[in-house]
C-alpha cells in the first residue's frame, strides 16, 4: 500500500499535466457547437483510461457518449467473488459564459497560489481524475487491488443525465456492485475533510407568457395591452414571500424536517455568516426565515430564477412593448419532495394566478430526485475512515444543496448506494468564472481513494 501512496506523490507533477490536457477540452454538454468536442473529450479519456492500465471503451447513447473502464479482473474461475465498486463521474462541463469575468481562458489551464484555474477543474474533471490516479497507483505499482473497479464517466450530467439510466439499465448485470463512490461534491475546508450524505433534488421549467403578435410602439398601444414582461414579473413575484418561503399550495406538504441528530452535525460545520456574505458580495444574506444558513442550502427546498428574458437588449433604448417574456426556474428539492409533484403543483399554480391577458406556457425541464443515506452505514463508516486517514483531519458529514439526478437512478436500477466524497472547495466557483481545483485537495482526493478501496473491501465481503 505504501508503494502506491509513494507512487502518487512521486507522480503528482505529471498527474497535473494529464489533467491539464483533460481540461483543454471544451466540453461544454449545453451548447451544440460544442458536439464534436464532447466526442473529443471522452476519446481522450477513454484512451487515458487504457494507457493506465484499465480497459476501457466508449458507449455511445442517443446523446454523448458514456466511457467505460474496468479494472483488469482476476482470471482465476475459483477466487471467491470479489467486492465490486463503480466509480461514477461527468467529463461534460457547464458553459463558460461569461468569458470577460476569467482571468485565464477557461480552457487553457492555470495554476496560481497551488490551484489549477479551468472550466470543469473541480466540476469535475479534477475530481474524477484523483480516482483514476489511485487506480493508475495500484495497477502501476503491481499492487493487488481489494476490488474490481468500474468507471462510468458520462457527458451528460450538466444537462440532467438524460441518457445514463438507459445505459444502466442495458449494462445492468455488468454493473451490479456493492456501492457507487462519487466524488462530484464539496467540503467545507482541507481541515475538514467531508462525507455528503444527501442531496437536493431538482425540479427544472421554463414559463413564457406571450402578448401581441409582435413587439408594439410602446406609446401608440401601450396602455391598452398588457404588458408580457410586466405580467410575467408579477407571476414570478408571486411565487415566494418576502420571508424565503415558496407560495405554491402544497409545495412544503412532503418535506422532511432535519432531526435533532442532524441540526447538530450541520452546526459543528465551521460557518462564518459574516465571511460568506463578502465571498459571495451580497449586501445581506437572504433565506427561509427560521432556519440557519446551513439548513436554508442544504436541507430547505427553494425556488430560483435562472434566467429572465424579455424586450430588447441591445444597447440604448428602443421604446416596445415586448411580444413575450420567459423564465427558466428550477426548484431544489429536499426529501420527500418529488419532481414530477412539484412540477404539477407548480403548473396548477401558475395557471390559476396568470391572467387572461396574456397566454402562459409551461415547458417541463429536467428533473432529479433528492437523496439521502445513512451517515452511519458500515459504508459510510469506510469513506470516513479513507477521508480521516488521507487528510489527517475528523471528517464532518453534510448535506449538500447541489443535485446529482442519477444517484436515485444508481439505487432504483443497480439498488447501490452512493458513497459521495466530494474534493471541491467552497472557493472553486462551480459553474462561475474562474473555476478551479485545489491541488491540496486533489493530492490529498487520490490518497483518500487509494485508501477508500482498502477500507471499502472490508466492508464489501
Ligand atoms: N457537482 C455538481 C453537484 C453538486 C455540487 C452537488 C456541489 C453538491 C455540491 C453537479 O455537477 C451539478 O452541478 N449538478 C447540477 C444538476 C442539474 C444540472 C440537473 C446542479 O446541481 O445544478
Ligand atoms: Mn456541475
Amino acid at each position: 500500500m505504501q508503494n502506491v501512496l509513494n507512487y502518487l506523490g512521486a507522480n503528482e507533477p505529471r498527474f497535473i499535466r494529464e489533467l491539464s490536457d483533460y481540461l483543454r477540452l471544451p466540453s461544454v454538454s449545453a451548447q451544440s457547437h460544442h458536439r464534436k468536442d464532447m466526442d473529443a473529450a471522452a476519446r481522450w479519456l477513454a484512451e487515458h483510461c487504457q494507457s493506465i492500465g484499465l480497459n476501457a471503451r466508449l458507449w455511445p447513447t442517443d446523446g454523448n457518449p458514456v466511457v467505460l473502464a474496468r479494472t483488469p479482473r482476476s482470471e482465476s474461475a475459483f477466487s471467491r467473488r470479489r467486492p465490486h465498486f463503480l466509480v461514477y463521474g461527468h467529463y461534460d462541463v457547464q458553459p463558460a459564459e461569461p468569458f470577460d469575468l476569467w482571468k485565464s481562458p477557461p480552457f487553457e489551464p492555470r495554476i496560481e497560489n497551488r490551484s489549477l484555474f479551468a472550466r470543469g477543474a473541480c466540476d469535475n474533471k479534477g475530481q474524477h481524475f484523483a480516482h483514476l490516479k489511485a487506480v493508475e497507483g495500484y495497477l502501476r505499482t503491481n499492487t493487488e487491488l481489494p476490488c474490481d473497479l468500474t468507471f462510468v464517466i458520462e457527458g451528460e450530467e450538466e444537462v440532467g443525465s438524460k441518457n445514463l439510466a438507459a445505459f444502466l439499465k442495458k449494462n445492468r448485470a455488468e454493473l451490479r456492485c456493492d456501492a457507487i463512490v462519487i466524488s462530484d461534491t464539496g467540503m467545507p475546508d482541507l481541515k475538514h475533510p467531508a462525507l455528503t450524505y444527501a442531496l437536493r433534488g431538482i425540479s427544472a421549467l421554463e414559463v413564457t407568457v406571450r402578448g401581441p403578435s409582435r413587439d408594439l410602439h410602446s406609446g401608440i398601444y401601450g396602455g391598452t395591452v398588457d404588458n408580457p414582461a410586466m405580467a410575467l414579473c408579477q407571476l414570478l413575484a408571486r411565487l415566494r414571500d418576502k420571508n424565503g418561503r415558496v407560495i405554491i399550495p402544497g409545495f412544503y406538504d412532503e418535506v422532511i424536517r432535519l432531526s435533532a441528530y442532524e441540526k447538530k452535525q450541520l452546526a459543528r460545520i465551521p460557518f462564518n455568516a459574516a465571511a460568506y456574505r463578502k465571498f459571495l458580495g451580497v449586501p445581506e444574506l437572504f433565506g427561509e426565515r427560521g432556519f440557519t444558513p446551513q439548513e436554508q442550502r442544504a436541507a430547505r427546498p427553494t425556488i430560483e430564477i435562472n434566467g429572465l428574458t424579455s424586450g430588447y437588449q441591445g444597447e440604448g433604448s428602443k421604446t416596445i412593448i415586448p411580444a413575450w417574456a420567459s423564465a427558466k426556474l428550477t426548484f431544489r428539492l429536499v426529501p420527500n419532495q418529488h419532481p414530477g409533484r412539484t412540477e404539477k403543483l407548480v403548473r396548477q399554480h401558475l395557471k390559476r394566478i396568470c391572467p387572461p391577458t396574456v397566454r402562459l406556457e409551461i415547458q417541463g425541464g429536467h428533473g432529479g430526485e433528492p437523496y439521502l443515506i445513512s451517515p452511519t452505514s458500515p459504508l459510510a463508516q469506510a469513506g470516513l475512515r479513507a477521508l480521516k486517514a488521507a487528510f489527517g483531519y475528523e471528517p464532518v458529514l453534510l448535506r449538500e444543496g447541489g443535485s446529482i439526478p442519477i444517484v436515485t437512478d444508481f439505487k432504483k436500477i443497480l439498488g447501490a448506494d452512493a458513497l459521495m466524497l466530494g474534493l471541491a472547495l467552497p472557493d472553486d466557483n462551480p459553474h462561475s468564472p474562474n473555476e478551479k481545483f485545489s491541488l491540496e485537495a486533489f493530492a490529498k482526493g487520490m490518497r483518500m481513494s487509494a485508501l477508500l478501496w482498502q477500507e471499502l473491501a472490508v466492508v464489501g465481503s
